[in-house]
């Protein structure tokens, strides 16, 4: 279960932490996504590494290289676990990020924060990106942005478990990959896409029905560590569930 991320995606902290508790001695690495850091704030990154959590500060930073490292920088000093950046940033900021989160965990005296890079998200479709005007099919996309994030020496990349086993591959064991977009056909919310497939249907297609799945490219649990995932981070699924402690256990049954 140190392998599984559950992204603490709420509003507010009394929910966060009300999770937290529930997980108790079943999870010990939570995320922290734009939501609840935009919610709260990075006092909520403390108080989950007061309680000797472990924490993914998920913000994916996309800016000009000296705020993409200042930002490295700040990560660090809060004692983040992982913290992630876009790859389309580039490569000066990509180094930029790594030197100053790397400076600033030894003046703590502390391991460095793994540094992964996204990649294309996972609610991305082919047709989208396309549409941008890149004729450039996702997986090979994916390579080619993975490929900047090992010259650049990030630690590894944020990526569908779709793409995990090629990414290993070609960039080795030791290259970090982590997966969202995780889907079971036993747990969480109805609306959610099967694992398994690339799940076309476009985000709030019918409006009418309700809410629909934004991840397109998923697997299951067991699927995505087959493939060669070190990490996947789990949200709506457990975060949805009726039983949250309960659709974790069942996430690697
Ligand atoms: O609810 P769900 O399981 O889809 O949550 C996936 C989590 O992973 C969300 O918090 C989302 O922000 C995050 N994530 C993602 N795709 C990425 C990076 C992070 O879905 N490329």
């Amino acid at each position: 279960m140190d392998r599984i991320i559950i992204a603490l995606d709420y509003n507010n902290r009394e929910d966060a932490l009300k999770l937290v508790e529930n997980l108790s001695g079943v999870i010990s690495f939570y995320k922290v996504g734009l939501e609840l850091y935009t919610s709260v704030g990075p006092e909520i990154v403390r108080n989950l590494k007061a309680q000797g959590l472990k924490v993914f500060l998920d913000l994916k930073f996309f800016d000009i290289p000296n705020t993409v490292a200042k930002a490295g920088q700040a990560a660090a000093s809060l004692g983040v676990d992982i913290f992630n950046l876009h790859l389309l940033a580039g490569r000066e900021a990509l180094v930029a990020a790594k030197e100053a989160a790397q400076e600033e965990a030894a003046r703590h005296n502390r391991p460095a924060p793994k540094i992964l890079g996204v990649t294309i998200l996972t609610s991305s479709s082919g047709t989208e990106w396309r549409e941008t005007g890149l004729d450039c099919a996702v997986p090979e996309l994916v390579m080619r942005l993975t490929e900047r994030a090992k010259e650049a020496g990030l630690d590894g990349v944020v990526a569908s478990a779709q793409d995990a086993a090629a990414i290993k591959e070609r960039f080795g064991q030791d290259f970090l990959v982590v997966s969202p977009g995780i889907r079971s056909n036993n747990v969480g919310a109805p609306f959610m896409a099967p694992a398994g497939r690339i799940n076309p249907t476009p985000t709030n297609v019918d409006e009418g029905k309700g809410e629909e799945d934004d991840q397109k490219r998923t697997l299951s649990a067991k699927e995505a560590f087959a493939a060669g995932c070190d990490y996947i981070v789990v949200g709506r699924p457990v975060t949805r569930a009726p039983d949250p402690k309960k659709a974790c256990l069942e996430l690697l049954a």
